[in-house]
């Protein structure tokens, strides 16, 4: 082996019901299961080259260097699958995305799928989705959804080795589109991976936790059924208590600005008006605005007339992370 190089691309994804507090951090079992869609039209892509003459990884991003910390957590990456592989060899990864990254987009989850299925195809590895799965949530939790197309759920489960996603259902099942308004670009002050570290000291994380099955049990049958309101009404509880989780943390998370509760509560009036429609917010200020089909273009519209819109992205359900 001398040079070997891969290519993958991977989509993000919004959780439905959401992935917050860890098991063990160090191996992200996380504290509860999750349900998430995978994000089409957004998306990471990576390309690992092994190189023998190469003395330390070099990571780019968006073609600048990568700060340390960065670095050093996709050399950790890097190091899982060398050991798979057998071989030392250092590398260069280049990778970009095409929508802003850290703000509450999941782009550690494109990010990091890319990542693995990247350099376990330049390593000469053929594995199973649910190992590169398994590999993934390593790196970033959300990561082990990404490997995956449609609608997804991660088994929390509680060992390495049975902590993974699956396919709920493909993504032609359901035609739900993904309006995200941007009010802020900044990168998030406290990342996930800090925050996941500070559920425990939330009063409210045991009974968020201990409520889950029910709200991914009532999830799952609402996108089997292609049950928009009840849909709708798990997504945004459950994003209300992940937050009341980050709001009651020690330190306090406060994730939002002003305009993402305007939007928060003009979505909540559109719906109570007919439409389609409802929320999500991850660690950041941003709005997921989930919605079907038939509605999209009136919401899209209704959205970019709100003041301190900064940018829309619009996202349909995607594809599972391939190497191209
Ligand atoms: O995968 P991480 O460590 O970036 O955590 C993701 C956390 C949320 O995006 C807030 C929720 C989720 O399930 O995606």
């Amino acid at each position: 082996m001398a040079i070997r190089t891969a290519i993958a691309v991977a989509n993000p994804n919004i959780a439905f019901i959401k992935y917050w507090g860890n098991r063990d951090h160090a191996l992200r079992i996380p504290c509860n299961g999750s349900i998430s869609l995978t994000l089409g039209g957004l998306e990471t892509q990576t390309t690992v080259t092994f190189d023998e003459n190469l003395t330390s990884d070099h990571v780019f991003i968006d073609d600048r260097s990568a700060s340390a910390s960065t670095s050093a957590r996709v050399s950790q990456h890097l190091d899982r699958i060398r050991l798979i592989a057998g071989f030392k060899y250092c590398a260069k990864v280049e990778s970009r995305s095409n929508f802003p990254v850290g703000a509450g987009i999941a782009s550690s989850a494109s990010a990091f799928a890319a990542l693995t299925v990247a350099g376990t195809s330049a390593a000469g590895l053929s594995l199973q989705p649910i190992e590169l799965s398994r590999i993934a949530r390593l790196g970033s939790g959300s990561a082990c959804r990404s490997i995956f197309g449609g609608f997804v759920e991660w088994h929390a489960n509680e060992t390495d080795e049975d902590s993974y996603a699956e396919v709920l259902a493909p993504s032609n099942h359901w035609d739900l589109q993904d309006l995200i308004v941007i009010v802020n670009q900044e990168h998030k002050g406290v990342g996930s991976t800090e925050g996941h570290a500070l559920a425990d000291t939330s009063p409210l994380q045991n009974a968020r936790v201990a409520d889950a099955p029910r709200r991914l049990k009532e999830c799952r049958r609402a996108i089997l059924d292609r049950d928009f309101p009840s849909l709708a009404s798990i997504t945004e509880l459950d994003s209300n208590l992940m937050h009341a989780v980050m709001l009651t943390s020690t330190p306090s998370l406060m994730y939002w600005y002003p305009e993402t509760l305007q939007i928060m509560n003009e979505v909540t009036r559109w719906r109570a008006e007919g439409y389609e429609v409802c929320y999500t917010i991850d660690a950041g200020p941003n709005v997921h605005c989930i919605c079907t089909r038939k509605y999209a273009d009136r919401i899209e519209k209704r959205l970019r007339r709100l003041p301190g819109v900064i940018q829309l992205l619009r996202a349909s359900p995607g594809n599972q992370a391939r190497v191209l």
